[in-house]
């Protein structure tokens, strides 16, 4: 079994889907938790109680990381909050898009790339002086960063801006771990397919949920804990010889 005792953890959008999943993982493993929260209070303030509940340590932040000085104004209560160490950085909190090629506007692609990468990127900078030796970042990445889904033509919607903001991540998460690990500092993708979360809530729909279960080997639709307990694992210990890695972890999609 893997622990996070004594460890400090911090969750992008952790007040739904992926990341409330992961909040809880990390806790039960004995972090204490920092549940950041964009617009959603009163839910990451209920998984901050739910957590106390059970015993662990937890604290609710806020922030909107698709402005120019949300990342720097998470760190800086982060940096309040735990002093001189992080030790896990989960970069959850993202956002996506459905749409026509002819129908996306540059707002979209602003907000998308401001949320998904640019958000992660200063988050990470501003965060270095309270990351050290035996600090994991794990970047929540997507299936799609590799693959098309979807069925392709002018005519139909696509995630592909969304696609590219994943592809820049997991180019950063390279980076990165090239540029932390002699530090001591590793750095990893998680890679999901289709999640039970709001995001995806095409998967509601039984047309939806066929689509996602004819791309893959395992035939239900993957659930937050799914990721989560990868995201455990590769900020535990465990995974001490892991860093530069995007993990799919998507039931088998488009083998
Ligand atoms: N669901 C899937 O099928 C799937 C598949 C592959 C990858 N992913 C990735 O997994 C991650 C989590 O997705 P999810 O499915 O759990 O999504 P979700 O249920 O829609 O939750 C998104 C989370 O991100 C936060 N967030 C979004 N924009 C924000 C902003 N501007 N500032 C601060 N927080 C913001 C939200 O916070 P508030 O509600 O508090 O604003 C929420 O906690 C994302 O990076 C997504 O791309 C999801």
């Amino acid at each position: 079994m893997i622990t996070l005792e004594d460890k400090t953890a911090l969750v992008t959008g952790a007040s739904r889907g992926i990341g409330r999943a992961t909040a809880i993982a990390l806790a039960a493993a004995g972090a204490h938790v920092l549940v950041h929260y964009g617009r959603s209070k009163q839910e990451a303030e209920s998984l901050v109680a739910e957590i106390q509940r059970k015993g662990g340590h937890a604290d609710a932040i806020s922030a909107d990381l698709a402005t120019a000085e949300g990342a720097a104004l998470l760190a800086k209560q982060v940096r309040a909050l735990v002093g001189d160490r992080l030790d896990v950085l989960v970069l959850n909190a993202g956002i996506s898009k459905l749409a026509r090629i002819a129908d996306y506007t540059v707002e979209d692609f602003d907000n998308l790339f401001a949320t998904n990468v640019r958000g992660p990127f200063f988050l990470v900078q501003q965060l270095l002086p309270v990351l050290g030796e035996g600090s994991s970042i794990v970047a929540i990445s997507s299936a799609v960063a590799r693959t098309v889904v979807g069925k392709p033509g002018l005519e139909n919607p696509s995630v592909l801006a969304y696609a590219s903001t994943k592809g820049a991540l997991e180019t950063l998460v390279r980076n990165w771990a090239a540029i932390l690990g002699p530090g001591g500092i590793r750095v990893n993708a998680v890679a999901p397919g289709v999640i039970d979360t709001d995001m995806s809530n095409f998967t509601k729909t039984e047309a939806g949920r066929e689509v996602a279960l004819g791309m893959q080997a395992l035939k239900r639709i993957g659930k937050p804990e799914d990721i989560a307990d990868v995201v455990a694992f590769l900020a535990s210990d465990a995974a001490r010889w892991i860093t530069g890695a995007s993990i799919p972890v998507d039931g088998g999609s488009k083998l």
